[in-house]
């Protein structure tokens, strides 16, 4: 007991609850914890940091938590943190898997349909009055079934998303660090392909969902974008900076691919103001594990680590702990 914990934005109450049998919990106000400075002021005081993916959680922020045992993050992606960092200072690091696969994967689903289907402009424009009548030519787009969908990253989300892109008859291709046992290709009905290029060059929709590392940074630029077909779909629900977002918009302005579902930005929360008035596209604010269900079970997992590290429980028996390297 005793313990102090700092919980950088509101989350579930129940989280909260639960963090408050451990000790004293700072929920920080909603945008409080986005810069360095501002976590490097307090982080000192706490022996456990929750925080969100919009938290840097540098080797200057670790270095100056004395007392910290474990940084939670409220997110599956842990982009933000320096692991390396936090595990020289002897601070374990944790993420969130599996608990947000079902959420993200329906949300990609959602964001296909919305995007091929032109449904912002759509409701934009019977919202504008402009529905007088039916029209047989208005607001066409591109059907699923028989299409080759290119999953980039075919951790759990892309695994979940290819189970349901299959229902909808779409052909599963995947491009992955490696390629994955015979029994998941059997399950997902997806098909390894090697060559990130020819991937590209053959989907009709593709969709990113690896993890964001500095092999996959820009791994969608200028000239992938390039190999795209023309009425091909990118949707992105990763990490903002797997897309080169200038050359995104850019690609788009010109027609050099179909349209793009986009919920998470090279530079978050700025959007490249190309990008805003690029047509077929659909914007989203980083919503894809916005359910009441994942959050709060995002918020427990979180919450279980930093309960398991600050009892002194084996680090090999929690099992979200990002293991060191
Ligand atoms: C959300 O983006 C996450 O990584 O959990």
């Amino acid at each position: 007991m005793g313990f102090r914990i700092l919980v950088t934005e509101p989350i579930p109450a129940s989280n909260i609850e639960f963090l408050q049998n451990l000790g004293e919990v700072t929920i920080g106000k909603q945008g409080q914890f986005l810069t360095e400075d501002s976590l490097l002021e307090v982080i000192g005081q706490y022996d456990a940091l929750l925080c969100m993916l919009s938290t840097p959680v540098t080797s200057r922020i670790l270095e100056a938590a004395k007392k910290l045992k474990i940084v939670a993050n409220f997110a599956v992606g842990y982009n933000n943190i320096d692991v390396q960092a936090a595990h020289r200072f002897n601070i374990q690091v944790a993420n969130t898997p599996d608990v947000l696969t079902e959420s993200c994967a329906d949300f990609t689903m959602g964001l296909l349909l919305a995007t091929t289907r032109r449904f912002n402009k759509a409701e934009q424009y019977l919202r504008d009055g402009h529905f007088t009548q039916w029209e047989p030519m208005g607001f066409l787009g591109m059907e699923l079934a028989g299409k080759k969908l290119g999953i980039i990253g075919m951790g759990r989300i892309g695994q979940s998303f290819a189970k349901r892109a299959q229902a909808f008859g779409m052909k599963i291709y995947y491009h992955n660090r490696r390629k994955l046992a015979a029994s998941i290709e059997q399950l997902t009905q997806a098909t390894f392909v090697d060559d990130l290029d020819t991937l590209l060059s053959n989907s009709d929709v593709v969709s990113l969902h690896c993890p964001l590392q500095e092999s996959t940074h820009h791994l969608i630029d200028a000239q992938r974008l390039s190999l795209m077909q023309s009425h091909a779909i990118l949707l992105n629900i990763s990490r903002g900076p797997v897309i080169d977002e200038k050359a995104l918009a850019q690609s788009l302005h010109q027609g050099h691919i179909g349209g793009a579902g986009i919920d998470v930005y090279e530079f978050e929360p700025s959007v490249d103001p190309d990008l805003l008035t690029a047509p077929n596209c659909t914007l989203l604010p980083h919503i894809a594990s916005a359910t009441h269900e994942t959050r709060t079970a995002i918020g427990q997992l979180a919450a279980n680590a930093i309960a398991g590290i600050l009892n002194q429980k084996d680090p090999s028996d929690i099992p979200n702990l990002i293991p060191t390297s």
